[in-house]
């Protein structure tokens, strides 16, 4: 893949990227040959950064810096055009073909091999009081197959770090503590949580085929004796619905779980149902520029909800669409 695509890419294609003219959607109306054009720089410059992944560790600051820009212009332009009606293309197959092939792009943008999932190896340096490094294999579906718990997200990756250094939740209490995690997506907080030693994790998310991708991954961990997964959507709870789920945990965590107005509303609601008395919530957002109004409504709720927010901490990350991106971490009592 590597070799084919430096063939079909000179070296100069992402420079070429920067400074190529995206229409503005709605206002030039792109035509679809222009549109393909297009689409196919963007399907060679992704298809030639594919090969270095923005998560390896030998990446220069020069190349995270330089693909963090390009990734993020390319997919805030790709997601418009996805978002699009194009209604002034009227042949059906080509608006169909330019979103599939926009579509494409993105999940290769967001670190995904187009043409199906991939198991990525997760490591994190031994806790404190342990010589065993933690490693865990994540199976990512395709972004493709219609959700975003089929990836694994950057918050995830801050969160689980916290966790294995003892920086989030007390080690020493760690095998006798119960942990819920909501949005669970590909399940690696809480897998790392069991990993660590927690002999009760509950991994929770709406989406059937999510549940299923991450019970596969907790037989990939053969976790099966200490990590459930089950069904928990948040409307339900906020709206009132008697949930299945009726234990109470000391624990919960979620990662990258506030990216909709409903979510603040409704994830407080969550914590407050499911949390135990003097427990605390363990939570790493990013702090995209486009959801500025969503972590600040999410932490007036959490606060109307009466809870106490005992720490935060704002740092740098990487993320697969962005390169470098913000987080904000919480531990919220009640
Ligand atoms: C951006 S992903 C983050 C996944 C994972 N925590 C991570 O950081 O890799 C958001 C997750 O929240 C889940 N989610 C969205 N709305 C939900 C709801 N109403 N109830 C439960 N889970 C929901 C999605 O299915 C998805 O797995």
């Amino acid at each position: 893949m590597h070799e084919k695509s430096k063939q079909l890419v000179p070296e100069a294609v992402h420079i070429s990227l920067e400074s190529l003219h995206l229409p503005v959607i709605k206002k030039e109306q792109p035509n679809y040959e222009t549109l393909c054009t297009i689409l196919q720089q963007f399907e060679h410059y992704f298809l030639d950064r594919q090969a270095k992944p923005i998560w390896e560790t030998s990446n220069s600051q020069e190349y995270i810096k330089e693909t963090s820009f390009a990734n993020r212009r390319a997919v805030d332009w790709l997601t418009r055009l996805i978002a699009s009606p194009l209604e002034w293309i009227h042949i059906a197959s080509q608006r169909e073909e330019v979103i599939e092939r926009a579509a494409k792009c993105i999940a290769v943008a967001c670190g995904k091999v187009a043409s199906g999932p991939i198991i990525r190896d997760w490591s994190f340096p031994a806790p404190p009081g342990s010589n065993k490094p933690i490693t865990l294999k994540i199976r990512d579906s395709t972004l493709l197959d219609d959700d975003v718990g089929f990836k694994t997200w950057g918050a995830a990756y801050l969160l689980a770090k916290k966790c294995t250094s003892g920086q989030a939740m007390p080690l020493d209490k760690i095998q006798s503590t119960f942990i819920l995690e909501i949005g669970t997506g590909t399940g690696l907080v809480g897998l790392t949580c069991a990993m660590i030693g927690c002999l009760n994790v509950l991994l929770t998310d709406y989406h059937l085929n999510v549940l299923s991708n991450v019970a596969y991954n907790i037989n990939l961990n053969q976790l099966q004796n200490v990590v459930k997964v089950e069904k928990l959507d948040w409307k339900d709870v906020a709206n009132g619905v008697k949930p299945e789920l009726q234990q109470k945990f000391d624990t919960i965590v979620g990662a990258d779980i506030v990216y909709e107005v409903a979510h603040t509303n409704w994830i407080p609601k969550v914590i407050k149902q499911f949390m135990k008395k003097g427990g605390t919530f363990y939570l790493m957002i990013p702090l995209r520029v486009t959801h500025t109004l969503e972590v600040e409504l999410f932490e007036r709720c959490m606060e109307e909800q009466g809870f106490l927010l005992q720490y935060l901490q704002d740092q740098q990350g990487l993320d697969d669409f962005s390169g470098v991106q913000n987080y904000r971490y919480y531990e919220f009592r009640c």
